[in-house]
């Protein structure tokens, strides 16, 4: 490596975020950019911000000092490793069991940035550099209505996702899930008047309303209106955590109070009249035990992200004890591709699914989409389809579709069965 840099830039909400530069001699440049989650799992990497004045505290000159210091001071001059051998330095550098003494969004700026070195040196694209058998895109699950911590609304449930699996490719789910947001405006407008369309930090609708029924009522309505019965399922990332009260061992939903049970009995409901098909984040970040009893009675497919925090120990205690049967994978949350990479191997052998995932705070960076491809995954999650920190990755994805051509594959409804890569 002859250059390893790293620098503060905006991310989506205007916060700072770290972007890395990896050189090798050619010169050869690749480049990352680190996403921050908003309603984060308490069992994350550690994120470094400054804190003080300077951005409201979430400055990261902190995190850039260690890419440019102690990080760059131990591998420029050395010749490019193999990822894990990169990803297993950077972790001994920090010494910490949660990457906080240099930050994990200085870590993976810099294991993101290496690896699309390394795709560049074999003159592949990243996608096709991870895994020569790449060829499968993934369904999105596009968040139209957006809640809780993304939101200035009364919704609690924090996304509110339709998935377009009566599409024949990435580009017709995008086609029919764009219309299917543009005729949501329509309704919400007709319905609540201008201010419900405001938007969430992923880009979907934030209407003044609270209750969960509702806002899946207005997906189902605006699939019909836009002629597309049928070809849509339904899905919620209820982010459970955030209004889950520890004293009472209740959620606090929507003016009301409800148990686990309770909680069990309204997913029931919710999948018996919605057609929802995957529930992400239903219950708190630690009850493993309601996970499992979930899991067992629902038949879909429920996605640990703040229970499993992309971290393959938590995985395995999930595994262990039969809680949810799909991983939300998020780099960040772990802080290295290799850790990442080895958390959805876990789950894929365990015959979890894995949904490759944004997070709320994102740049321009498609990554994500290269990594999905990669994984096989069949299922992505990034925002809705607007705002170009969004588009990015849907843009990328049907630019992959393209290099891809015929051996391109949009698995449609069978888009929980990973592909074998
Ligand atoms: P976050 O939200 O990036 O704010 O954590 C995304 C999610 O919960 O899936
Ligand atoms: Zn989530």
């Amino acid at each position: 490596m002859t250059r390893v840099a790293g620098r503060e830039v905006l991310d989506c909400r205007g916060l700072p975020t770290v972007q890395v530069e990896v050189e090798l001699e050619g010169p050869i440049v690749g480049t990352a950019d680190v996403p921050s989650g908003r309603s984060t799992g308490s069992h994350e990497a550690a994120e470094l911000r400054d804190g003080g004045e300077r951005f409201g505290g979430f400055g990261v000159l902190d995190a850039v000092g260690h890419v440019n210091g102690d990080l760059a001071d131990a591998l420029v001059g050395r010749p490019l490793p193999s990822q894990r051998q990169l990803d297993a330095t950077l972790v001994e550098l920090d010494g910490t069991p949660d990457k906080s003494r240099l930050g994990a969004n200085a870590i993976l700026g810099i294991s993101l940035a290496a690896a699309r070195a390394a795709a560049q040196v074999a003159g592949a694209p990243l996608y096709a550099h991870l895994s020569s058998n790449a060829h499968v895109l993934p369904v999105p699950l596009v968040n139209l209505i957006n809640g809780g911590r993304h939101a200035s609304n009364d919704l609690d449930f924090q996304e509110f996702i339709v998935i377009p699996v009566g599409a024949d490719s990435i580009l017709e789910a995008l086609q029919i899930s764009t219309e299917v947001n543009l005729a949501l405006g329509e309704i919400l407008l007709d319905r609540y008047g201008k201010v419900a369309l405001n938007t969430g930090d992923e880009g979907g609708f934030a209407p003044p309303i609270g209750d969960p029924v509702e806002a899946l009522g207005l997906l189902h309505e605006a699939v019909d209106r836009a002629g597309h019965s049928g070809r849509f399922r339904y899905g919620l990332d209820c982010a459970a955590t955030h209004y889950y009260d520890s004293d009472t061992g209740e959620y606090e939903l929507a003016g009301g109070r409800r148990t686990t049970e309770g909680m069990i009995e309204l997913y029931q409901e919710l999948i018996r009249d919605f057609a929802v098909v995957t529930i992400e984040d239903p219950l708190d970040e630690d009850d493993f035990e309601g996970f499992a009893r979930l899991t067992e009675a629902s038949g879909i497919q429920i996605v640990g992200d703040d229970l499993f925090t992309t971290n393959p120990e938590r995985l395995r205690e999930g595994i262990d004890r039969g809680a949810a049967n799909s991983l939300l994978w998020k780099v960040n949350q772990i802080g290295t591709l290799s850790e990442a990479l080895d958390a959805a191997e876990l789950a894929l052998r365990a015959g979890y699914t894995v949904v490759v995932s944004e997070r709320s705070g994102e740049t321009e960076d498609p990554i994500i989409s290269d990594l999905s491809v990669a994984l096989g995954a069949g299922q992505i999650k990034t925002g809705a389809p607007v705002r170009g920190e969004r588009t990015a990755k849907y843009n990328r994805l049907i630019k992959i579709a393209e290099e891809l051509g015929r051996t391109a594959v949009y698995p449609g409804d069978v888009f929980k069965v990973p592909a074998r890569t």
